[in-house]
């Protein structure tokens, strides 16, 4: 949930790491990665001789679009909505906006609107009070107020309630938190990246989803194209993302050029994190080193 690792927790892994199995390794291997990634850091081996800005991979029109949108919107705190199948970067986004934007020393905080229950979503998101509710047994934070001097991602905004939204609409306007069961209110100051897979302009015309609340959140939208979209950056995704398999300690194989031809051709209707489970998947079937047409899966295309 809450992207930035903690350094001391990684310190302490590698102060124990000369006694480690290959298990345990990889699992710091991750870890490590997932820190200096919130950090803005981390980088594969040979990283730099891909086409990449903002730690994304990508050279075709689409992607270029992309990054000149968040070229211009990254030194300031307007509200960004990302839109696009899952898998595409969506995610990336907020990580690229929070990380290479004045915000990088703040928190980034990350809620996934679809994975709380409604019920508790007010809670999570703006905290409580003690007494507030069954269970309440102290005060408690919120995302929002967590997320201050940085940056709150809300992803899958599309499956808010709407009840919450009309709650989320208030703070984008005031920018104040006011936890469940209280009646102090906080500011607090954050940068709103928002994201969905849903087409939420529709989801506003079913009336399912705020038009004043879409507007707010929406100043800026950036869509990500599918993967099928920019066959040209699969071979450089493909390098990527067998870069990072590697430094994680993963077993990572060759590609054979039809297997290339073929991973470019393929539909990805997971997009990105389907390229990135099959190169996991297909590493661990190749034999001799080299991934083949037949080492493959079906359910890419
Ligand atoms: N342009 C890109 N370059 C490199 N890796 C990417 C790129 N876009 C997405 N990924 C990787 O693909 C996976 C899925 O991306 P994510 O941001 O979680 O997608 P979404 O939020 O749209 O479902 C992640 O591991 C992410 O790091
Ligand atoms: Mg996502």
């Amino acid at each position: 949930m809450v992207i930035d690792q903690g350094l001391e927790e990684v310190r302490e892994l590698l102060d124990r790491m000369d006694r480690w199995e290959m298990p345990q390794k990889q699992e710091a291997a991750t870890l490590m990665r997932a820190w200096a990634d919130s950090q803005g850091s981390w980088r594969p081996e040979g990283f730099e001789k891909l086409p990449a800005k903002f730690g994304m991979i990508g050279a075709s029109p689409a992607m270029e679009e992309v990054f000149g949108v968040l070229a211009r919107i990254i030194r300031t705190d307007v509200p960004v909505l990302v839109l696009g199948e899952s898998g595409t970067g969506k995610e990336l986004v907020a990580k690229a906006l929070h990380q290479n934007g004045p915000r990088r020393k703040g928190p980034m905080i990350a809620v996934n609107c679809a994975a709380i229950p409604a019920t508790l979503l007010e809670s999570e998101l703006f905290g409580h009070v003690k007494g507030a509710f069954t269970g309440a047994h102290r005060n408690r934070k919120g995302y929002a107020e967590a997320a201050d001097g940085g940056t709150l991602f809300l992803d899958e905004i599309g499956e808010m309630p709407a009840d919450m939204q009309a709650k989320l609409l208030r703070f984008l306007q005031n920018g104040e938190v006011r936890p469940v069961g209280g009646n102090v209110a906080k500011q607090v100051d954050v940068r709103v990246v928002a994201a969905t897979n849903r087409d939420l302009l529709q989801r506003v015309q079913e009336n399912a989803f705020r038009e004043d609340l879409y507007y707010r959140l929406a100043v800026i939208s950036i869509q990500l194209p599918p993967l099928r979209e920019r066959q040209g950056d699969i071979p450089f995704l493909v390098k990527y993302l067998l870069g990072v398999q590697a430094e994680e300690g993963m077993p990572v194989a060759e590609v054979s050029d039809q297997a290339m031809e073929a991973l470019t051709q393929a539909r990805w209707p997971g997009n990105i994190r389907q390229l990135q489970n099959e190169l996991v998947r297909a590493s661990a079937f190749a034999k001799g080193g080299r991934i083949e047409v037949g080492d493959l899966s079906d359910s890419k295309s």
